[in-house]
């Protein structure tokens, strides 16, 4: 496939996986991009996962027409991407592999092989002309690994973006991108905004016209809309004003406690999400929850503690920085109610979290009194 007459992709789209990284669901599957610049010198861009060889090595030698690649650039080393490093080099043994100290000492782990060994090991802000292309490598830590590095190609403005900007689902451009884009940054890089900033601020530097992730569509168009909502994600902000309603309930009546309070904010013209956490994908519940400006909990009190789902999500919020919120809690318990000191307890390392007033404690079922207080929680909200 053609992205510029020069730079071809050679990437595959994966539909059998079921789950992404073994934990996220991917309903529309995903890509490993892959790349080739042709010019006086031949450049491979990063390989693709295991399963995929043939495929992939077959998309390369059909666009190198008869042409051995003088170098394979490697910039992460998670084994979506780097799974066939050693194959290609079986294949082509004269190819110089590229790439950053890290990722050869990674690569030595993965293959058994010294690869920096007649490869060419760059640092931030190297350069490597192919001809009249020029690629600058740019150091992104922990983006999403510590030995990931982006580059960017000067002639056509593009950015050889790795991770950032990747998503789920096929490389074509769809109207959810934002939400998928948002699944997977939160789930995969959130824990790391800072990290993130500081690449966004390298990269503010470029004039970029086109962003080519590992994984999803190659970015064309806007290219200020994506890098403001990895400015927004990335900060912590929130992206719109709403509430994420999560919920675990065991036999319907904190059900309904949520139900009620998604209809009361629903009422004052609040835009909400609801998610019953036993049952729901919780990439998502995680990924709204960073979406909108407030999150309301409401949980049964188990073994003293809390329903397993609900404090599976909460530590998913916490392992990602999650701050600068509102949040409500609503409790159940039919004999000793303690949700919500565990949840303030579990949320307690989080950044400028404002709780509110109102407190929602369940005796078993909703009560009249409770059924107030909600009303008066989801004012709070609102
Ligand atoms: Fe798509 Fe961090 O690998």
């Amino acid at each position: 496939m053609k992205i510029t007459d020069n730079i071809k992709y050679v990437g595959v789209y994966d539909t059998k996986i079921d789950l992404f990284e073994s934990q996220y669901q991917v309903p529309f599957g995903v890509t490993y991009n892959s790349y080739v610049i042709l010019d006086d010198k031949t450049a491979v861009l990063d390989t693709v996962s295991t399963d995929f060889f043939d495929e992939w090595i077959k998309n390369v030698k059909d666009e190198l027409c008869g042409r051995s690649p003088d170098y394979l650039i490697v910039h992460h080393m998670e084994p979506d991407h780097s799974a066939n490093i050693a194959r290609f080099i079986d294949v082509f043994p004269d190819v110089r592999v590229v790439s950053s100290a890290k990722a050869f000492a990674m690569m030595k782990n993965f293959f058994g092989k010294d690869l920096a060994v007649g490869g060419i090991t760059v640092k931030d802000g190297d350069k490597l002309s192919l001809g009249s292309h020029t690629l600058t490598f740019i150091a992104a830590p922990m983006v999403h690994w510590p030995e990931v590095m982006v580059s960017y190609e000067e002639s056509t403005k593009t950015l050889f973006s790795a991770d950032g900007f990747g998503t789920f689902g096929k490389n074509e451009l769809t109207d959810n991108w934002a939400d998928e884009a948002r699944r997977y940054y939160i789930g995969i890089v959130g824990k790391y905004g800072a990290q993130v900033q500081s690449l966004l601020k390298k990269a503010s530097m470029l004039d970029i016209s086109r962003i080519c992730s590992l994984h999803g569509p190659i970015l064309t168009e806007n290219i200020e809309y994506y890098v403001s909502l990895y400015d927004t994600w990335s900060s912590y902000k929130y992206e719109e004003e709403g509430v994420l309603i999560a919920y675990t309930s065991v036999y319907g009546n904190t059900k309904a406690a949520a139900l009620l309070l998604d209809a009361e904010l629903r009422a004052l013209g609040v835009k909400t999400a609801i998610y019953d956490l036993s049952r729901a994908d919780m990439s998502k519940a995680i990924s709204d929850a960073f979406k909108y400006s407030a999150i309301a909990l409401a949980t049964t009190t188990y073994n003293a503690d809390i329903f397993p789902p609900m404090r599976t999500f909460i530590h998913g919020l916490c392992e990602r920085n999650f701050s600068s919120r509102k949040v409500g809690i609503i409790e159940n318990g039919s004999w000793a109610p303690m949700a919500n000191k565990v949840i303030r307890g579990l949320l307690d390392g989080c950044r400028n979290l404002t709780f509110a007033e109102s407190c929602v404690k369940i005796n078993s079922a909703l009560s009249e009194e409770n059924k107030t207080e909600i009303k008066n929680l989801a004012k709070e909200l609102s």
